[in-house]
């Protein structure tokens, strides 16, 4: 696929979403490459939705290390149980967090960050990688991210 993403930038975030999956999901149906694939959907996601920062944190022998992101550089390497994202791979479910400093394990990365919703995607009932979205307003994310977010990891889930 070369052609351009579709954005409306005007548009609610549930039409943002529904505008943004169905070309998140025709973009990665062509390639099978999984880093590529992931790479594309931070871009679409940073692009489509507006987020500060967006990324994902593979499991790789024991620890979370950093993926293809979109935003200010950010930590490379998270233990399970850490932060926010080391919580989600931990608990295998999503995290929101309404502000970040609020929450006793959060990994500042940037200090700009203030709200985050961290999402889990499944190899065979293991979690094999992590979607982190970060934003610079506080309680920025709710029921509408997880609902649509969630939809993506399935996307994503597909790939693994
Ligand atoms: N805040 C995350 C760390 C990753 S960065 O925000 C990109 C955490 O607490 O796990």
């Amino acid at each position: 696929m070369a052609e351009e993403l579709i954005v409306n930038s005007t548009a609610s975030k549930v039409e943002k979403y529904k505008l943004l999956i169905p070309q998140i999901k025709a973009l990665v149906s062509s390639e099978s490459d999984l880093i590529a694939n992931l790479s594309n959907i931070a871009a679409a996601l940073k692009q489509g939705m507006g987020f500060f920062w967006v990324g994902f944190y593979i499991v790789k022998n024991d620890e979370l290390v950093l993926g293809p992101f979109q935003g200010p550089i950010a930590c490379t390497r998270i233990q399970k149980g850490k932060g926010v994202c080391g919580t989600t791979w931990e608990q295998k479910e999503t995290i929101i967090v309404e502000n970040v400093d609020e929450f006793p394990n959060h990994i500042a990365c940037s200090s700009d960050s203030k709200s985050e919703i961290v999402l889990p995607a499944f190899k065979v009932n293991e979690v094999a990688l992590i979607l982190d979205v970060d934003s610079d307003k506080l309680s920025d994310f709710d029921e509408i991210d997880q609902k649509y977010l969630e939809k993506l990891m399935k996307i994503i889930e597909g790939m693994l």
